[in-house]
């Protein structure tokens, strides 16, 4: 479904839930990122893309004082949100990602109005493609739009973050509420997680596509587990006397290792690795180094797999089998993406190969794993926008 379908399709929705015709429609896309992973909350560099599915809502002014009522279509259920007192957590648990950035915006002393809101996301939820920034990126350009307070796109993306952080209780980094504000068409971002300066690579040869790869699996220990690895670069961080792990060197962590705990270690050697490989890959783009990039991705994967330990057997599994197609089969490169512990892998593919690789990823990873893949190729999308005002 193209983007102007899915609008189309939200303003009906609208229409039909409140008898009217909605004032303003938004999108806010899911992302993918290609690689740079666990990087961003260690001021490090990610190289994702946003991605064909959004986060869609229709809105007008609602004639019931102090509410938000949204009304998710796919799940037919409405969050009705108090907004007169300050707006605090709630239910159902998907509207606390659109609570906090209400929340974000009454804090900046912006007066929200009451809304009626439609909303319908095609981003895979849980998937790892940040179904949740995607969610708070389109409140916040919904936002925007109904009171006319138009924010800095950095501000923007941090104020969805802290939305993240305070009202999901997720401590993520800034790449997914980036991307979401800030993608461009035919182009993944650079994204310097320090400075938040930014730089486009261009993503625009049609020879090549991004395939994403959905493992349909999610393995519970991920909120846990993703707190533990940003505490453990903090610890290595602090041993070995830098602010963060990007003022880290390979050479340095080898000298302190011996009065390093082993995970500790390998958590940091995982980063200042990463962080390499991502600035290598976007060199790669820009020279169409296909098959470079593809083995920066796999090396990706194994540290993730191994040092980083935030894989799972049904990804590894995706990497595998992506590994045995190969670049003759036109497979440059796989891994996994995002938090982990399920969620989606990303692979490099030869544009004129895709049907075939997805005939042969689904059909091997349901050997192998006895679950159905969902796969489906992105062109680098737009981030987010107002549709209709
Ligand atoms: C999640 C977080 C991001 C980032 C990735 C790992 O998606 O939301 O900030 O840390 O994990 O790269």
């Amino acid at each position: 479904m193209t983007l102007k379908e899915l609008s189309n399709e939200v303003a009906a929705g609208f229409h039909k839930k409140y008898g009217r015709a909605p004032r303003w429609v938004v999108a806010a896309p899911g992302r993918v990122n290609v690689i740079g992973e666990h990087t961003d909350y260690n001021d490090g560099f990610v190289l994702p893309m946003a991605i064909e599915h959004y986060a869609v809502m229709a809105a007008d002014l609602s004639r019931s004082s102090g509410l938000i009522s949204v009304h998710d279509g796919a799940a037919d259920e409405t969050a009705q949100i108090e907004i007169a007192k300050g707006v605090v957590r709630g239910n159902p648990k998907w509207s606390n990602y659109i609570r906090g950035v209400i929340a974000g915006f009454q804090g900046r002393g912006v007066k929200v109005p009451a809304l009626d809101v439609f909303l319908r996301s095609t981003v895979p939820l849980g998937g790892g493609l940040s179904s949740s920034a995607a969610l708070e990126v389109s409140t916040a350009t919904l936002l925007e739009a109904a009171t006319g307070e138009v924010m800095d796109p950095v501000e923007k993306a941090l104020l969805c973050q802290k939305a993240e952080h305070e009202f999901a209780g997720v401590p993520c980094g800034i790449m997914d509420q980036f991307i979401s504000v800030m993608g461009r068409p035919n182009q993944l971002l650079l994204l310097d997680c320090r400075s938040r300066k930014t730089r486009l690579v261009p993503m625009d040869d049609p020879a090549v596509a991004i395939l994403i790869i959905n493992s349909n699996v999610r393995h519970e220990l991920g909120t846990g587990e993703y707190a533990k690895r940003r505490a453990q670069c903090e610890a290595a961080a602090k041993i070995l006397g830098v602010k963060s792990l990007r003022d880290a060197t390979a050479d340095g962590l080898e000298n302190a290792k011996n009065g390093m705990d082993d995970t500790i270690f390998r958590r940091a050697r995982h980063v200042i690795g990463e962080i390499e490989r991502t600035l290598h890959a976007a060199e790669g783009f820009r020279a169409s180094n296909w098959v470079t990039v593809g083995q920066l991705m796999y090396a990706s994967h194994a540290s993730l797999r191994d040092d980083y330990e935030v894989s799972c057997p049904e990804l590894d599994a995706i990497v595998e089998i992506g590994d045995a197609i190969g670049v003759k089969g036109g497979v440059f490169g796989c891994r996994m993406t995002g938090g982990g512990f399920g969620g989606c892998a990303v692979a490099l593919v030869k544009t004129d190969a895709v049907r075939e690789i997805i005939k042969t990823i689904a059909e091997e990873y349901k050997k192998k794993t006895g679950v159905e893949a969902s796969l489906f190729t992105s062109r680098p999308a737009a981030g987010a926008s107002v549709l209709r005002e």
